[in-house]
């Protein structure tokens, strides 16, 4: 009878441009969320989750049909039922629909939204780029005055100052629908007289859309961007005012800014203000950390009433590698309060239960109900940096005793079962006194 071979399985390997976010990796991201989160609370803003999958006619209408991460960069595919889907390839397109959508224009304006969630881009993989990246992103909704663009600006600044990354803001306008006409015209001049030197992407976009001339990443075409006319030669009373003050409120907040007549954003809903916040990158080539700027039509574009809007998304990873570059200190990371060690089954059967009480008590635990030997539980507690090992064997059981070894420096003490959870708590109190007279007696 001919045997069965058993065919070695090829791995499943993880898509190309993902990533995984490993447990070593979760003190930093936990940082980045406290701060983002904390930020979002000081000023006001509350959290919004919106589906990773959209209709795509909702990126196509916001983001725009002839940008780079609409037409080049979405996973777009249609669904069991025949919709046509995309995974979001950023997020201001999904909370502006619910804006819409949830009748929150009947809510006292503005609205302050903000997120911290997954986008999807089928772009060139390469450092700092990836095709599932995370993104944290605040949206005021319903406010014109350009004092709050000069607040989100400085957010965008503060955020990163408080993850130890001192970075540079690069600021423009550009415009709105009384003056960009006038700069699109002069453009598509520009750029026509040099019409056979653009890659064939741009000759295309010369017709539908010139102003994403600017983004193109062919080396020839930003030469040719680099003699452009600049649209703040073009603004209108409206915008130049706008923007004029923006600056002004940026000098005030003492917010260094550069301008840069390059900066138009690669997606198509932006009026007046747009920012990006960069910093050098390991071979000194400027990389954008994050970027925003006004969206005064998207509402009424998406079918909402005619709203002023801006906002600003920051990549995850990329400041995590910025940070990383930079050596930020991290926070200290958990340290248990107690670890559980038991010997015997008795013991084991009764830590289950202590467990629970202590939790209930406030105090953070850790364990290995499953391990025997002594000696390598408190190898584990002292590697989990716990502050006090609990010690549960056959002499403590017969005497309804435990005992409390404080794991620096190794003295051990028997106390009475029934207090463990008092005299747990009365060491952990006295170690919180003796900090402050620590810290007091340096400030002195
Ligand atoms: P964005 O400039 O396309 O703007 O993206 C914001 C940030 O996301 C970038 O500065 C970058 O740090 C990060 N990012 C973008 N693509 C990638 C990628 N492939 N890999 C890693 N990180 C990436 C927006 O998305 C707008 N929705 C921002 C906004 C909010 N405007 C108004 N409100």
């Amino acid at each position: 009878m001919a045997s069965k071979k058993k065919s070695k399985k090829t791995q499943v390997q993880l898509i190309k441009g993902m990533k995984d976010i490993l447990p070593s990796e979760q003190l930093i991201w936990d940082f980045i969320k406290k701060q983002v989160f904390s930020l979002a609370r000081d000023y006001g803003f509350s959290l919004i989750e919106t589906p990773i999958v959209e209709s795509t006619q909702l990126f196509k209408r916001a983001v725009g049909e002839e940008t780079d991460a609409v037409s080049k960069e979405m996973y777009s595919f249609v669904d069991q039922g025949g919709e046509k889907l995309s995974l979001r390839p950023e997020n201001t397109a999904g909370v502006v629909r619910a804006y819409i959508e949830h009748g929150m224009l009947n809510l006292p304006q503005p609205v302050k939204l903000f997120y911290f969630a997954p986008q999807f881009r089928h772009d060139k993989p390469q450092a700092g780029r990836y095709r599932q990246f995370w993104q944290f992103g605040f949206e005021v909704i319903g406010e014109k005055d350009p004092i709050i663009d000069a607040q989100l600006i400085s957010m965008s600044y503060v955020i990163l100052q408080e993850l130890g990354i001192t970075a540079q803001i690069q600021i423009n306008s550009i415009g709105d629908e009384n003056c960009r006409p006038r700069y699109i015209k002069a453009l598509t001049q520009y750029f026509k007289e040099h019409k056979k030197d653009l890659c064939a992407d741009c000759q295309k976009r010369l017709l539908k859309n010139p102003l994403r001339l600017l983004d193109c990443k062919v080396k020839k075409c930003q030469d040719i961007g680099q003699a452009a006319p600049q649209m703040i030669d073009y603004l209108c009373e409206d915008c130049n005012k706008d923007f004029t003050a923006v600056l002004e409120y940026l000098d005030e907040l003492d917010i260094n800014y550069t301008l840069n007549p390059k900066i138009v954003r690669g997606l198509d809903y932006y009026t007046k203000t747009a920012w990006e916040i960069v910093e050098g990158d390991e071979e000194g080539k400027l990389q954008a950390l994050g970027g925003g700027g006004r969206y005064d039509d998207l509402v009424a574009n998406l079918g909402g009433r005619e709203t002023p809007a801006i906002g600003f998304a920051m990549g995850v990873e990329r400041v995590i590698n910025k940070m990383k570059e930079k050596k930020v200190e991290l926070p200290a990371a958990h340290r248990p309060d107690v670890y559980l060690a038991q010997l015997g089954e008795e013991a084991r059967k009764k830590s289950l239960r202590l467990m629970k009480e202590l939790r209930e008590a406030g105090i953070s635990i850790s364990e290995d109900v499953y391990k025997n030997g002594l000696k390598n539980q408190l190898e584990l507690a002292d590697h989990r940096h716990a502050k006090y090992a609990l010690i549960m064997g056959q002499k403590e059981i017969s005497d309804e005793t435990i005992l409390i070894r404080d794991m620096e420096s190794g003295v051990q003490e028997t106390v009475d079962y029934k207090k463990v959870v008092k005299e747990v708590q009365k060491r952990l109190n006295a170690r919180v006194v003796e900090k402050v007279l620590k810290i007091k007696a340096v400030k002195k």
